[in-house]
């Protein structure tokens, strides 16, 4: 059973053919980063624009990779939410549609559902498992039971780990995403030079905040008065598409490449403490670590070094970041139990999944 995915919650126009349920046929991912990276972060109104302009194409050419024709979908499977209202809308409008016009049964995905599928359709995930969603929009920590069922155990209370790397990457000069230039970096510093300390926190002990350590940082580079290497920096991003590594150490100091290193540290730590406590609490027999900042190489090393009980499971670097497998993946789970929206749904900018 082939089921079509679309996902364009954020900055990513994204479209794929999934067969019952895991194997991936085709996966096509249209990346708005160059319209956002001179802005720091992802500007709505930009998002919407490019997702109209990418989703048609996107999702041909999904058809087209996995050499299927319309009338071979059981399904066609969009995210319902959480995201951009703009952009969620965008891919919604098409899936409804496509489906009216052609007759396939509609499927409304969660999007950290979709995450969670990621690794769940791709490994012998065995339940109850932890799962932590790490992201440029969230930092979660669920507890997921057989037949997907859901529990929050922990969140953040302010930033999310994404959104903490991308603010300390545009801080520092070198734009949007964050998280993939501070990961390519961090190697090149110490990771132990700059200790930050963090506040300590009152109420859930599985909750996570990351402000603290963007505030840490931030306090950091005014004491040294940075403007000269961060404008160096600035301009290279100006001039160039993409800047290579080599560019960026050029104009990175040693100092500011220990500060990288130490802010990654800090936060790897963060998450695979809770992570590890969670599992711990509810007795987890895996744990899922899927989201953008799962294809960070620093967490990913930092988890295989930890001797658990468990297994934990990451998904590949092109299913961890926002995908359209990742959708139909979650979709097969709904068409098996026969979950279908109606030509009522709606975007839903804050969808929970517990
Ligand atoms: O899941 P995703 O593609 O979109 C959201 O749902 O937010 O995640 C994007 C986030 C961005 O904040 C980006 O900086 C972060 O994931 N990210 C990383 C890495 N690659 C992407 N963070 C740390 N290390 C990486 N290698
Ligand atoms: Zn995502």
């Amino acid at each position: 059973m082939r089921i079509l995915g679309i996902e364009s919650s954020c900055d990513e126009t994204a479209a794929a053919v999934v067969e019952d349920g895991s194997s991936i046929l085709s996966s096509i991912v249209s990346s708005q980063m160059a319209t956002h990276a001179k802005y720091g972060g992802v500007v709505p109104e930009l998002a919407s624009r490019e997702h109209l302009r990418a989703i048609v194409p996107a999702v041909r050419l999904a058809l087209e990779t996995a050499a299927t024709r319309l009338d071979q979908l059981a399904a066609i499977a969009v995210t319902q939410g959480p995201g951009l209202v703009g952009s969620l809308l965008v891919g919604i409008t098409y899936a409804k549609a496509l489906s009216a016009v052609e007759k396939i049964p509609l499927i409304a995905v969660n999007h950290i559902e979709g995450h969670i599928h990621a690794v769940a359709s791709q490994f012998p995930v065995e339940y109850p498992a932890v799962a932590l969603i790490a992201s440029g929009g969230h930092t979660h920590l669920y507890e997921v039971r057989g037949g997907f069922q859901y529990r929050l155990l922990g969140k953040t209370r302010d930033d999310a780990a994404g959104e903490a790397f991308d603010k300390v990457a545009k801080l520092l000069g070198f734009g949007y995403p964050g998280g993939p230039v501070i990961d390519r970096l961090a190697p090149y510093g110490d990771p132990r030079a700059v200790r930050f300390t963090l506040a300590k926190m009152k109420g859930n002990a599985l909750d996570f905040s990351f402000s603290g350590i963007k505030t840490a940082v931030l306090r950091w580079v005014e004491e040294r008065g940075m403007e000269q290497e961060i404008a160096a920096r600035r301009a290279l991003l100006c001039s160039r598409q993409a800047p290579s590594i080599e560019d960026w150490l050029k104009v990175t100091p040693p100092a500011t490449l220990d500060l990288l290193a130490s802010f990654q540290r800090t936060v790897i730590e963060e998450l695979l403490r809770r992570a590890g406590r969670s599992a711990e609490e509810i007795g987890a027999r895996a744990l899922i670590v899927s989201g953008g900042v799962a294809c960070n190489s620093g967490l990913r090393r930092a988890a295989a070094e930890m001797r658990l009980p468990y297994p934990i499971y990451f998904p590949s670097p092109a299913l961890s970041t926002d995908n359209a497998a990742m959708i139909a993946a979650a979709a097969f789970v709904k068409l098996r139990r026969g979950e279908f929206a109606d030509a009522g749904l709606k975007a839903d900018a804050n969808l929970r999944i517990a």
